[in-house]
């Protein structure tokens, strides 16, 4: 049965989805352990930006890194370690994640929230701007998982990276990928802050979805969407 006025097809159409529901579900799925609960709720009380991914979108991480057998991993936007934390949690104990964070106070942070979650043999957080820290990173791959989360204007050159140094079958998952509701516009002032960041990812997804690079990609429906591609 199909809620009222939905179309099962269409994915605008209304569903079921209302808050006690996602509540429920996300308590089922998504729990946080006293860790994970921690690193999220103290990140904006230290004085850092509420925007870290929620326990759902975490979730959905540890399940894309868990489904393709990662081992090694790349994340692009650390902040204070609660992505990189459920994504080091999938990966074997003998797996790496490489995280890159640019700015100092984030990455410091972050090797703390790390090292309380028992991850610091595992995670090495890279400090300094994604484009110059990714090409030193490079012979560390070929890469099973690359996740991107930072600067919305730099995601094409992190996606480059992603189909250079991904091996056959591994993921690149883009979050934010509906630029904040904007990813479709062509009519923003240009002086929105993030006019210029909708060519950005639209360049970011138009990798994604070259079938001469990667064989599937799709986008998660989260609020703010999660691009997903599987290297070819
Ligand atoms: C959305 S937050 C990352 C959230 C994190 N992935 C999580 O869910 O816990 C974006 C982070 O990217 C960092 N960042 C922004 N531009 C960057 C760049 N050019 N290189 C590396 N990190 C960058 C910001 O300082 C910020 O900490």
């Amino acid at each position: 049965m199909t809620p009222p006025h939905a179309n099962q097809h269409d994915a605008a159409a209304p569903g079921w989805r209302d808050k006690p529901l996602a509540d429920f579900v996300t308590a089922l799925v998504a729990r946080e352990d006293p860790v994970l609960r921690a690193i999220r709720l103290e990140t904006p009380r230290r004085g850092l930006p509420a925007i870290s991914l929620g326990p759902d979108e975490g979730r959905i991480l540890h399940l894309l890194a868990a489904s393709c057998g990662a081992r090694k991993a790349v994340e692009v936007g650390t902040l204070a370690g609660y992505s990189a934390c459920w994504l080091a949690r999938a990966l074997p104990a003998d797996g790496v994640l490489h995280t890159v964070e640019a700015d100092p106070r984030h990455a410091a942070v972050a090797r703390e929230n790390l090292a309380r979650a028992g991850l610091s043999g595992k995670v090495f957080v890279h400090e300094g701007p994604a484009a110059e820290v990714l090409p030193r990173l490079s012979e560390k791959g070929p890469f099973d998982l690359v996740f991107i989360d930072a600067d919305k204007g730099g995601y094409p050159v992190y996606a480059r990276f992603a189909a250079d140094h991904l091996r056959s079958g591994g993921l690149v998952v883009c979050d934010n990928a509906y630029l904040f509701g904007k990813l479709h516009r062509d009519d923003l002032d240009p002086s929105d802050e993030d006019a210029p960041k909708v060519p950005a990812m639209r360049r970011c997804l138009a990798l994604l979805t070259d079938e001469s690079l990667f064989s599937s990609c799709a986008m998660i429906p989260t609020g703010e969407g999660m691009a997903v591609a599987v290297r070819r």
